[in-house]
C-alpha cells in the first residue's frame, strides 16, 4: 500500500482495526463502549476503538491462560516459536509505510522518525528475540551427594503489558518480544492515546500464525482495564511503562497476587557536558537528547550541565539550532516536531512552562504553543536553572530544555545524581579517563558518552531508583519472562 501523494506527502491510511482481541477474535467491549482516538496535529477523531474493562480483562486473561497450558503454544518447539516471530517481523516490515503512518496518525511523530526509528527498532526488536527463542538454556549444579542437579528457564505464564502512547509499536515489541520468546502468552493493554498500531499488530501476528489466545489485545484506560490486569487472578506478570505514579499504583495492586513485576518510569535524565568535548557533536546530542519524539522520552536529557568556559558558546549554538526546528504536519517530510500526545500532555508542559518562568529561569527561546490547531509546543529553552526550580526536578516529557552550569567534575556528579530518578545520562567529553570515572559515578541504568539515545534490542535498558524495577532488552529483558526451576535426581 502506498502512502505518498504525487507532491511526496504522507497521506493517512485507512485505519484496519478497532476491536478488542480475545483468542482469534475480533470483538466489541462486553459493556458495548468505545472510546474516541485522537488526532493531535489536528484535533480530529480519527475513529472509535472498542472500550475494553474488567469483563474483557477477565475473557482475555482465559484465552491466554488456555492456550499457556492446553494450547499447541504449550506443545511448540522453541525453533518454531522463533521461526513465528521472524514472520510477524516479516510481515512488519511489509507493511512498514502503512504502520509508519498509522503511528504518526495516532501519536503526531514525525513520519521520517516513525520510518526511521520506531518501525526499524521494533522489526529489529522482534527479530532480535526470535533468535533467542531456541538458546535459552539452564545450568548442571556440582551438589554435594549422588544428585543430578540442573535448572530450567521456563515461562512465566500471562503476562500482562501495559504501555504508554510515546513509542506504542516500539513499546508492543519490546513487551512482546522477550514474553513470546520464553513461550508465555499475553494479555496487553495499549495506551487510550494510541490503540491503533497495537491492534494492527494484533492482526499481523493472527496473519503470521501466532496460536489463538497467545495474544490477547484489551485497548482501554488505566484504571479499568489497567488495574483489572493487574488484579487478575490467572495474570502471573505484569510489564508497565509509563509515569512513576502509576507504577507505584501497580506495584500495590501486584502485591495482592504477587506478581513479578517489571516497571520501566519515568526520569530526569542529566546530559554533561565538559568543556573538553567535541562541541558540534555535543551540541546535536544535546538538541536530539531532549527535543526527538517532541520530548517524550523516558530518557530525555532534560537537565543539560553545561561546563562554565563553554557555557555562553553552548546556549547561543542550542538556541540556534532550536528555531530551526520544523514545526508542523507530521506527515510532511520536512517536518522535525510534530504535537505532543494530547491536551492533558500539552497543557501539563504549558504549566512547566510557566513554572520555570515564575522561578526565575530565563527562557531563551520558545514559551509558547505553536499555532493554534493541535497540541504543538515551541521548543523552549530556559538557562539560569537551578537545582531547586520545579523544572529541573520533575519530568516535564516535552521540548522544554533546561541548562544547568557548572566547574567541577565533583560537583557535576554530585549534582547529577541529586534526583530520586535514575534512567538515563550521558557524558560528552575527549578525555577517555574523564568518561569513564564520570560513567562509573552515575546512578542510572544508561550511560551514553560521546553519544545519546542509542537504543538496541541487544543492550539492557531500565532505571535505577525510581525509574523502575528490572531491565527491558537484551538478555537481561529476557531472564524478566522466565522462572527458574531447580530440578535434583537422585543418581545414587
Ligand atoms: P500513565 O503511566 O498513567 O499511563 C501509561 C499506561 O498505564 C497507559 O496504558 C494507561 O492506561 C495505564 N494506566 C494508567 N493508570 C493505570 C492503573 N491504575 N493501572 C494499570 N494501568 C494504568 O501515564 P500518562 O498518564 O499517560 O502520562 C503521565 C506522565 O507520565 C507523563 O506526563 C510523563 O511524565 C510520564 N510518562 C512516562 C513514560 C515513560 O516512557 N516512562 C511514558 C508515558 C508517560
Ligand atoms: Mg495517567
Amino acid at each position: 500500500m502506498s502512502m505518498t501523494t504525487e507532491s511526496g506527502t504522507f497521506v493517512a491510511p485507512a485505519v484496519r482495526q478497532t476491536g478488542i482481541l480475545i483468542g482469534d477474535e475480533w470483538r466489541p467491549a462486553v459493556s458495548g463502549k468505545t472510546f474516541s482516538t485522537i488526532n493531535p496535529a489536528t484535533e480530529e477523531v480519527i475513529c472509535q476503538v472498542a472500550e475494553g474493562d474488567k469483563a474483557d480483562v477477565d475473557l482475555a486473561a482465559h484465552a491466554a491462560r488456555s492456550a499457556f497450558e492446553s494450547g499447541p503454544w504449550s506443545r511448540m518447539d522453541a525453533r518454531d516459536r522463533g521461526r513465528l516471530m521472524h514472520k510477524l517481523a516479516d510481515l512488519m516490515e511489509a507493511n512498514l509505510d502503512e504502520l509508519a503512518a498509522l503511528e504518526t496518525l495516532d501519536n503526531g511523530k514525525p513520519i521520517g522518525d516513525a520510518k526511521a526509528a520506531d518501525l526499524p527498532l521494533a522489526i529489529d526488536c522482534i527479530r532480535y528475540y526470535a533468535g533467542w527463542a531456541d538458546k535459552i538454556t539452564g545450568d548442571t549444579i556440582p551438589v554435594r551427594g549422588d544428585y543430578f542437579c540442573y535448572t530450567r528457564r521456563e515461562p512465566v505464564g500471562v503476562c500482562g503489558q501495559i504501555i504508554p502512547w510515546n513509542f506504542p509499536i516500539l513499546m508492543t515489541a519490546w513487551k512482546w518480544g522477550p514474553a513470546l520468546a520464553t513461550g508465555n502468552t499475553i494479555v496487553m493493554k495499549p495506551a487510550e492515546q494510541t490503540p491503533l498500531t497495537c491492534l494492527r499488530l494484533g492482526e499481523l501476528a493472527l496473519e503470521a500464525g501466532f496460536p489463538p489466545g497467545v495474544i490477547n489485545i484489551v485497548p482501554g484506560y488505566g484504571p479499568t482495564a489497567g488495574a483489572a490486569i493487574v488484579k487478575h487472578g490467572l495474570v502471573d506478570k505484569v510489564a508497565f511503562t509509563g509515569s512513576v505514579e502509576t507504577g507505584q499504583q501497580i506495584m500495590a495492586d501486584a502485591a495482592l497476587t504477587l506478581k513479578r513485576i517489571t516497571l520501566e518510569l519515568g526520569g530526569k535524565s542529566p546530559n554533561i557536558v565538559f568543556a573538553d568535548a567535541d562541541l558540534d557533536a555535543a551540541i546535536a546530542g544535546a538538541e536530539f537528547g531532549l527535543f526527538f519524539n517532541q520530548g517524550q522520552c523516558c530518557c530525555a536529557g532534560s537537565r543539560l550541565f553545561v561546563e562554565d568556559s563553554i557555557h555562553e558558546e553552548f546556549v547561543e549554538r542550542i538556541v540556534d539550532r532550536a528555531r530551526q526546528r520544523v514545526l508542523g504536519n507530521p506527515f510532511d517530510a520536512e517536518t522535525t516536531q510534530g504535537p505532543q500526545v494530547d491536551k492533558d500532555q500539552f497543557d501539563k508542559i504549558l504549566g512547566y512552562i510557566e513554572s520555570g518562568n515564575s522561578e526565575g529561569a530565563k527562557c531563551e527561546t520558545g514559551g509558547h504553543r505553536h499555532g493554534n490547531r493541535g497540541f504543538f509546543i515551541e521548543p523552549t529553552i530556559f538557562t539560569g536553572v537551578t537545582d531547586e526550580m520545579k523544572i529541573s526536578r520533575e519530568e516535564i516529557f516535552g521540548p522544554v530544555l533546561s541548562v544547568l552550569k557548572f566547574s567541577s567534575v565533583e560537583e557535576v556528579v554530585k549534582r547529577a545524581n541529586n534526583t530520586t530518578f535514575g534512567l538515563a545520562a550521558a557524558v560528552w567529553t575527549s578525555d577517555v579517563k574523564k568518561a569513564h570515572q564520570v560513567s562509573n559515578s552515575l546512578r542510572a541504568g544508561t550511560v551514553w558518552v560521546n553519544c545519546y539515545d542509542v537504543f538496541d534490542a541487544a543492550a539492557p535498558f531500565g532505571g535505577f531508583k525510581m525509574s523502575g524495577i528490572g531491565r527491558e532488552c537484551g538478555e537481561a529483558g529476557l531472564m524478566n519472562y522466565t522462572e527458574l526451576k531447580t530440578v535434583t535426581m537422585n543418581i545414587g
